[in-house]
């Protein structure tokens, strides 16, 4: 089966178990300060989790795109990509273990028509320090589930990963049951790495056995969390019903929820019994079409190949969501892709403008799920074709620069920075070929370099992905009830053409960019400021309902992206005491409860162009 089969099977079981598909959210997540991807299915639904109230209901489904920009490194086994979709189920505070976990097995096994003697599942061990037990309610599970089958149902405790390569998995053993590092979830791994407020829980993991020779540098024996290639990942459903408290112990949340998520290529790799997730028809056929170009072969060039084929997808769908490849944010993360691809494409010989063909080969295997594919092809294709061009004419200038630096037996920062100024080497690129050829370069130096020079701001970007979390703040919450009063204001001063066309906040600042054709005048900044300040001293309150789209949509209320939202929307109003509304949006929150508590006065410190028709502002509270 390929993955698309895979994935609408997966979503009309879920609907036939009561569950109702929702759209994937964007790549880029909107007025989420915290991670510059969306890296799991969960993201998007974080509110949900904590007790909103979803407008879908409390049994939801989806496929969700996810890219994860920790991995570009990664890319070259047979299961690691940067951009993937994730299955996923979720119940909000309804059904919970003894529903979830025959869930998605049946869907394996009667479904997908997986071999179940292969299948292996992990429990949670429990975690003294976080004060949370020993998960024996999904181990009693899974010996029932197994029984019935006729299966072996016995139990391996390993403890730690190192720990589970020493003992080895023993016969008729099939449920493991590990630590915290393997088996808790958040969005920041365990719970000790969790931050003040982050939600998670145990998880119970599900592996699918390729077969083949354990490699004993992974360790001495083989078992589920062994990372030799044997055993894959393929589904996790995680409980979610804790928060971590200032105290460092964890409360539990409202409800108890379950948060599934599965890794669509990697079912689609095991129901085609190779554990390849490249020879999953949506990326082998650009393996095929590489080998046809250079006349090589992919099983000698697998890292080189799979680069291509992941690079060129990720950067078609994070495209398509609106990024265009840049020095910063997000667009760094398409540079970077595109670029390395071309270094490896380069290596093989593969000849200029065939990247152009990959991203429309893509497009037509994603097209009728993800529709925006289709409808921005051509600026898709052309960016990509663009970047490709604008590498390729420096990428031989520039290796010669490399070699030339590295002639001494050194490579310093000036060379880092040359080679990323002037040859357009992103830094990773370079440290890349650096290690390449055994040297080591100074990130932190590099970052000192490019500060002086006032280059760009892109150490700021490295840090807020790094972080994972960041500021999850209350200031965080501010300045997105101040982003919903300063669209109306600049509604109010500029006209109804205006509509927000992106959003990006941090403690420190909101960056807002909307549809407006020319530069502000001073008194038009002026007037948004004092709007949203005179909003902020009227102590207005805000409030939510719940308004079927059109309703909304005929009302005036202010949104855009309105074909990305579900037929029943979540309408934020901003109104004072005496009934003035100052604001009335959509949105999916959070926001503060009421105006008196954003702390600071609103002012506007940049205005300036964005792209063709599209201005940004970037505004604090002082
Ligand atoms: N949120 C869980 C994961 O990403 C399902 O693995």
């Amino acid at each position: 089966m390929n993955a698309n089969q895979i994935r609408e099977k997966f979503l009309a079981y879920m609907v036939a178990k009561g569950h109702v598909e929702i759209p994937s959210a964007r790549l880029v997540p909107e007025n989420d300060p915290t991670t510059l991807f969306t890296g799991s299915g969960m993201q998007p639904l974080i509110p949900y989790l904590m007790g909103e109230t979803h407008p879908k209901g409390v049994r939801l489904t989806d496929s969700q795109k996810c890219f994860r920009a920790a991995d570009i490194e990664e890319v070259g086994d047979n299961r690691h990509t940067t951009f993937f979709e994730m299955l996923g189920n979720w119940s909000l505070g309804d059904y919970f273990k003894k529903e979830q976990l025959p869930f998605f097995y049946n869907f394996l096994v009667d479904e997908v028509g997986l071999d179940p003697q292969r299948i292996y599942v992990t429990t949670f061990m429990g975690d003294e320090a976080a004060g949370v037990p020993k998960d024996d309610e999904s181990i009693a599970l899974w010996q029932d589930i197994f029984a019935a089958r006729g299966l072996s149902n016995g139990i391996g405790v390993m403890g730690s990963e190192e720990a589970g390569g020493e003992r080895g998995m023993h016969e008729g053993e099939r449920i493991f049951v590990y630590d915290s590092a393997k088996n808790w979830w958040s969005r920041s791994g365990k719970p000790a790495n969790m931050p003040v407020g982050e939600i998670g829980g145990p998880d119970s993991e599900f592996f699918y056995d390729f077969g083949g020779e354990h490699d004993t540098r992974y360790g001495a024996q083989c078992h589920p969390n062994c990372d030799c290639g044997r055993f894959v990942e393929v589904g996790n459903s995680v409980f979610i019903e804790y928060i971590k408290q200032a105290d460092g112990t964890f409360a539990k949340l409202p409800q108890k929820n379950v948060d599934f998520g599965g890794g669509l290529e990697r079912i689609a790799a095991a129901s085609n019994e190779n554990s390849d997730v490249f020879l999953v028809p949506e990326l082998s056929m650009i393996i095929k079409d590489v080998e046809a170009k250079t006349g090589k072969a992919y099983a000698e060039n697998h890292k080189a190949f799979r680069v291509i084929a992941d690079h060129l997808r990720g950067a078609t769908f994070i495209i398509g969501d609106g990024v265009m490849p840049s020095n910063t944010d997000q667009g760094y993360f398409v540079r970077r892709l595109i670029r390395r691809a071309v270094r490896y494409a380069d290596m093989l010989g593969l000849p200029e403008g065939s990247f152009a063909q990959f991203a429309r080969a893509v497009i037509a295997a994603y097209g009728a799920r993800y529709t925006n594919l289709v409808t921005d092809a051509e600026k898709i294709v052309g960016a990509i074709e663009a970047e490709e061009t604008k590498f390729r004419t420096t990428l031989a200038k520039g290796m010669k620069e490399f070699d030339r630096a590295i002639a001494d037996g050194t490579l310093s920062t000036d060379d880092v920075f040359t080679l990323f100024t002037t040859y357009g080497f992103p830094y990773e690129l370079t440290e890349e070929l650096a290690s390449e050829h055994g040297f080591v370069i100074s990130r932190g130096d590099f970052d000192a370099k490019m500060g002086e020079h006032q280059a760009l701001s892109r150490a700021g970007a490295e840090q807020k992905f790094k972080g994972g979390l960041a500021d999850s703040s209350e200031i965080v919450v501010q300045y997105h009830t101040v982003t919903h009063l300063m669209l109306a204001g600049l509604r109010n001063v500029l006209g109804d053409h205006v509509h927000q066309a992106g959003s990006n906040i941090t403690g420190e600042r909101l960056r807002f960019d909307f549809t407006h054709g020319e530069k502000m005048t001073p008194e038009q900044i002026a007037a948004v400021e004092a709007y949203v300040n005179s909003a902020i001293k009227a102590q207005a309150a805000v409030s939510i309902e719940m308004m079927a789209k059109d309703a909304a949509h005929a009302a005036g209320v202010e949104g855009s992206f309105w074909e990305k939202y579900p037929d029943e929307v979540k309408v934020y109003t901003v109104k004072d005491a005496e009934g003035k509304v100052y604001s009335r949006e959509l949105c999916g929150g959070p926001h503060v409860e009421n105006t008196s508590t954003i702390t600071g006065t609103f002012k506007i410190q940049k205005e300036e162009s964005s792209s063709q028709g599209i201005r940004r502002i970037k505004a604090v509270l002082v």
